[in-house]
């Protein structure tokens, strides 16, 4: 199984390297030189090329220029290295915008933007297409076999905020004349146009939801937000069906899973392998950090059916963009965080950058080669440790995370949440739906669980317990699944606000939750009462005067926001409010379904009680730990790889204090070589890999 599961065949190491410009050096060959001699140094083995380099490649339209791009591959290749080759379609050339402003993005308010930074693209221009299909044509023609190449990255963080220009107006209004049919009625319908006179009499007649336009219709909101996400994908299909017609390589993108503008799960049917961009602020709190690293990359796995990932970007030292806390990671922290990845399930460390640019927007962003140029900085020093270790642990490449426990993450309750604007649930929406994804994750993760987070595409079957955190649009299929797994001896934990509206965001008539879901949870939901400010109005002004709180096994536990009004049928309650109009009645309740079991959480909890409550879910049926090695503290974390009939162990001290550990076994620590059995002190950050 395990060698079945090798990212790279035929260089069966973990990849170590990051995205190099040596574009940008192409005036000082030298520095290539010294590249390589750094890269062997700081045990590397990959340089991730071409992602920015499209100007370089195709200085004018037509003519092209692969020299330089021969010899960085070769030389990499001569080094013992190998690459990861970009297409360049994240920036554009300053001919191709100037000949096709077309290609360039236009905003909400049909103004186009100018050439300039990066992903300022439409992925709907036709000119774009076809000039992003020759040069990735040229490109998989001329390096898709090239020993050297072990796998190919397209373009760069694919993201969507969105282009409103003709092209995608247009392609929206294809594309909902397939999804309804072309029946202009059954559109209206969905998307409940009666409301403040909107009907539309043809499709002609439908704009994308503009910024001075309509808003208020969610299903044109929601069904936007799905354009954008199959445009990008499509997008992203045809760079890949042109790599594809020259190379048998493995094909990623580097995905960023918090940027919502594209469906990750249905993105991953275009790649042969998932990977990720990850940033940790291990300055911001370490437990949480690393719950949120390790969340993440339950995501990937999720969405490749378990195997393992990539991680494409990481920053050695710090990290320029978007942080709030520009603070040095130290020698531990950079450590801890190389080995995280791994024992999350990823089989490359890989870093943004190389080497720092000398000038414009990320010379300051961490880099294993500085300025400074030479190899005896603290930051080169972290990287060349890292490779270190992974050279020592390469036996766990291949090997899986087995995970009993997944939560569902739906792309289609994100967007209509973000795009609904009314609504007790819906309170900043966005943010509430990944918190609560949160609190289903930590539980697993404190308690050494293994846990995936997958879409309702995935196979249920090999999971026990399915967690549904905020699932307010169920369609029938996926409401049929959910009924399916629990019948059959399954057991999940949902939310409020499940099953409240269908596929278009119609809200289920006959209480909810809707689609059939009421019975399997015994209850329905009669009100719903909030205990923060959910005006958007009066944002400023809106003080909440009333608390609540529930009661569970005897203890109390504060109320968040939302609590649900829940008239129990055949569902046993196990936690009851103590205030306001919802005293004494169910907060957390229990229903048998079939063979299986049904929780509903009908309020929004904070982190004690749904450590405790998920604890005792996983107990009641039989969830496996890891418990190779336990401890008292919360702060050492374990996880397994297995494959091959071996297991790897990663135990980690996620504190910056000393923690004990038993370790319940005799193992090898394969970083140190030593023997490891029963009581161990783990130093403030300490990372053990036993075998
Ligand atoms: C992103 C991009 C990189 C780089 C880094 C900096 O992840 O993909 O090109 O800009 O951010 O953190
Ligand atoms: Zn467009």
């Amino acid at each position: 199984m395990k060698k079945e599961n090798l990212l790279f065949k035929d260089f069966p190491h973990f990849l170590h390297g990051g995205d190099y410009n040596p574009e940008q050096w192409i005036a000082t060959p030298e520095i290539w030189d010294e590249d390589m001699k750094l890269m062997k140094e700081a045990n590397c083995n990959e340089m991730t090329v071409g992602i920015f380099s499209w100007a370089e490649l195709e200085p004018e339209e037509g003519k092209f220029n692969f020299g330089w791009l021969d010899t960085i591959i070769d030389k990499v290749y001569a080094n013992g290295g190998r690459v990861v080759l970009a297409t360049p379609s994240g920036a554009r050339p300053k001919w191709l915008a100037d000949k096709y402003p077309e290609v360039l993005r236009t905003t909400e308010d049909g103004k186009r933007n100018y050439f300039g930074g990066r992903h300022n693209h439409c992925t709907n221009s036709p000119v774009y297409r076809e000039k992003v299909r020759i040069i990735n044509e040229k490109l998989a023609e001329r390096y898709g076999k090239h020993p050297a190449v072990v796998a190919w990255h397209l373009s760069n963080e694919y993201s969507v905020t969105g282009c409103y220009c003709e092209h995608c107006a247009s392609n929206f209004i294809d594309w909902l004349k397939k999804k309804y049919d072309n029946n202009i009625e059954k559109l209206n319908h969905a998307w409940w146009t009666r409301f403040w006179s909107h009907t539309y009499q043809s499709f002609e007649q439908i704009e994308p939801p503009r910024g001075t336009g309509e808003r208020s219709t969610y299903g044109l909101n929601l069904d936007w937000r799905r354009f954008l996400s199959d445009s990008m994908i499509d997008f992203a299909a045809l760079e890949a069906e042109t790599v594809r017609k020259y190379s048998d390589k493995p094909i990623t993108t580097n995905c960023m899973c918090y940027y919502p503008g594209f469906d990750l799960y249905k993105m991953s049917k275009n790649l042969d392998v998932m990977s990720n961009d990850f940033y940790p602020v291990w300055s911001r709190s370490l437990s949480f950090t690393a719950e949120e690293t390790a969340s993440v990359a339950a995501i990937y796995r999720g969405a490749k059916d378990g195997k393992p990932f990539m991680v494409m970007e990481s920053a050695p030292g710090i990290n320029n963009c978007g942080v709030v806390f520009k603070k040095v990671k130290t020698d531990e922290e950079q450590f801890l965080e190389a080995m995280l990845y791994v024992a999350c399930g990823a089989d490359t460390v890989q870093y943004f950058q190389w080497r720092k640019g000398r000038g414009a927007g990320e010379k300051f962003h961490g880099a294993v080669v500085d300025h400074y140029g030479k190899s005896d900085n603290r930051v080169f020093q972290t990287v060349k440790r890292n490779g270190e270790a992974l050279q020592k642990i390469e036996g766990v490449l291949g090997c899986e995370i087995k995970s009993e426990v997944a939560i569902v993450r739906d792309y289609d309750t994100m967007w209509a949440l973000d795009g609904t604007h009314d609504g007790f649930w819906t309170t900043d929406p966005g943010k509430r739906y990944l918190n609560t994804h949160h609190n289903y994750f930590r539980p697993a993760w404190e308690n050494n669980i293994p846990i995936d987070v997958i879409s309702y595409e995935a196979d249920f079957s090999k999971y026990k317990v399915l967690c549904l955190p905020i699932p307010h649009i169920m369609t029938e299929k996926n409401a049929e699944k959910v009924k399916k797994f629990v019948a059959d001896g399954g057991v999940v934990v949902s939310s409020f606000c499940t099953a409240v509206a269908d596929e278009t965001d119609l809200c289920y008539l006959g209480g909810i939750p809707g689609a059939g879901l009421s019975e399997v949870f015994g209850l329905r939901v009669d009100d719903v009462d909030n205990y923060e400010n959910c005006n958007w109005f009066y944002n400023e002004y809106a003080v909440m005067e009333h608390e609540n709180s529930v009661i569970y096994k005897g203890k109390e536990y504060p109320v968040k926001s939302v609590a649900e009004l829940i008239v129990p049928s055949t569902a046993e309650t196990l936690a009851h409010f103590t205030e306001n109009i919802e005293k004494d009645k169910p907060a957390v309740l229990k229903n048998s379904y079939g063979k299986g079991t049904a929780y509903y959480v009908g309020y929004n909890a904070e982190n004690t009680f749904m450590d405790l409550f998920m604890k005792d879910v996983f107990d009641a049926h039989g969830i496996r730990a890891v418990t190779d090695v336990t401890s008292n503290s919360k702060a050492v974390r374990v996880t397994c790889r297995e494959g091959d009939g071996e297991r790897y162990l990663f135990v980690m001290n996620i504190s910056r204090e000393a923690q004990t550990a038993s370790i319940n076994g005799n193992f090898t620590d394969l970083l140190t070589g030593k023997t490891e059995t029963g009581e161990r002190i783990l130093q403030p950050l300490e990372v053990l890999v036993l075998k």
